[in-house]
């Protein structure tokens, strides 16, 4: 069995039956393959390592190039992707090699932080991954906001194709990227391809500057405006938008629109009727998980006060023994216990355990009852590592 990285170009041969036998109704036409093989540019910059035997992929995973906010702090991240293995070399222990190989490579080029959409949630798990929040999608009827429909709201909103609202709705983006724990964007590489997405893009502006954005189509004529994540810098973007929502009333019958789990739908307007809602299934519905792949990249992330020696069990990337200190809001990492006043780690954590509390989803005694942790140092953990709820967004 060889292992080894394959450029853009020949994914085409060797990763496209993978991903398209495990992921898309087969068999194929051969257009689909000239399709695949015309997406390739905006693989550019991603990587891609295959496992081959006799001259035959047998399995493929990817890393797509993309950055998060972490607690505040913007890190590159790993985004897997195409994670497949020809049925007849399942469970022979291939995406076991090429999966830590792949995360390797990517913490050596600066990654420290990992993403991705499981079809199962333990099978990651295995390799050091936590789940974090899915996102929520609001349902309601655009007479629910009728209050908003005259209001005179400081600011305006533009429509238009997204090819055309490209670089405002990337500002948008890139501001919650600088603002929103969990939020992460791909390389400019990978995101060219969304651009061209046949959509529209609601701008919200105020005071010249883009407040909020979103995309969205209309399937039919009363029928459902389907709009993607409600980018916003605050309120005003918010209602802004909204406003351009409550404007389709008698036009379709419904608004969706996916929303940061922190948002409360029900507080959008008085007598508005709405549901949110997530929905997680196996394989294809999946809230996102997330891992740590340096421990060291962390230092200056803010935290609480505090100070703990943390043994990391069970993981190459990452194992090993942590002397975790903040002083005035922000982790110090130093490897080992080495000049510090413990002498032996007092928590025993498993790297998922660890990127729970670094992501703030589980608290300590939840990640000792999830068998991730020692239900030791709690109160420090605590407050070194308060909860704060993720949201990822990632298109893919
Ligand atoms: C999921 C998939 C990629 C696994 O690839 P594989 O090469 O068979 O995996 P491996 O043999 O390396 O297995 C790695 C580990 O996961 C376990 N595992 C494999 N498939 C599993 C499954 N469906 N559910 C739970 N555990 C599984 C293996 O037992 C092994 O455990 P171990 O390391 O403790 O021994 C492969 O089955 C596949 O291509 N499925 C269809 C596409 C898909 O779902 N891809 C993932 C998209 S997120």
């Amino acid at each position: 069995m060889e292992f080894r990285q394959i450029g853009a170009a020949e994914r085409t041969t060797t990763m496209f039956p993978l991903v398209a036998y495990a992921f898309k109704p087969s068999p194929w036409a051969p257009e689909d393959e000239a399709a695949y093989a015309e997406r390739m540019r905006f693989y550019e910059t991603t990587v891609s390592l295959i496992a081959e035997e006799d001259g035959q992929t047998l399995a493929g995973v990817a890393a797509l190039r993309m950055r998060q906010n972490v607690r505040g702090v913007v890190h590159d991240m790993a985004g897997v992707a195409s994670v497949a293995t020809h049925p007849a070399a399942r469970r022979r222990g291939l995406v076991r090699e090429l999966l830590p190989r792949l995360l390797r490579q990517m913490r050596a080029e600066g990654c420290a932080v990992s993403a991705l959409y499981p079809f199962r949630p333990s099978f990651y798990a295995r390799f050091g991954f936590v789940g974090i929040p899915a996102h929520r999608t609001a349902v309601f009827a655009p007479q629910g906001l009728s209050h908003l429909v005259r209001a005179d709201l400081p600011g305006e909103v533009e429509r238009l194709p997204l090819s055309e609202g490209w670089a405002a709705y990337d500002s948008a983006i890139q501001r919650r990227l600088a603002g929103r724990h969990g939020f992460s964007v791909f390389d400019e590489v990978r995101a060219a391809e969304f651009r061209e997405l046949k959509s529209w893009v609601a701008v919200a502006r105020a005071g010249g500057e883009v407040v909020g954005a979103v995309r969205y189509r209309i399937d039919a004529h009363g029928g459902e405006l389907v709009a993607q994540d409600l980018h916003c810098s605050g309120p005003l973007g918010r209602a802004l938008l909204l406003q351009f929502f409550a404007r389709h009333v008698d036009q379709v019958a419904r608004v969706s629109v996916r929303h940061d789990p922190a948002d409360v739908p029900e507080l959008w307007g008085t007598d508005l009727e709405v549901t949110s809602k997530t929905r997680v299934d196996n394989p294809t519905h999946n809230a996102p998980m997330v891992r740590v792949l340096d421990v060291a990249a962390l230092s200056g992330m803010p935290a609480g006060p505090g100070e703990v020696t943390v043994e990391i069990v069970d993981d190459e990337l990452i194992g090993g023994v942590w002397h975790l200190a903040s002083d005035g809001g922000t982790l110090t990492v130093t490897k080992g216990t080495k000049g510090t006043k413990s002498t032996s780690p007092s928590v025993r954590l498993t790297a998922a355990g660890f990127s729970a509390l670094v992501y703030g989803v589980l608290d300590p005694v939840e990640v000792f009852t999830r068998g991730l942790g020692e239900l030791t140092e709690v109160d420090t953990l605590a407050a070194m590592f308060p909860r704060e709820m993720p949201y990822l967004f990632a298109d893919f």
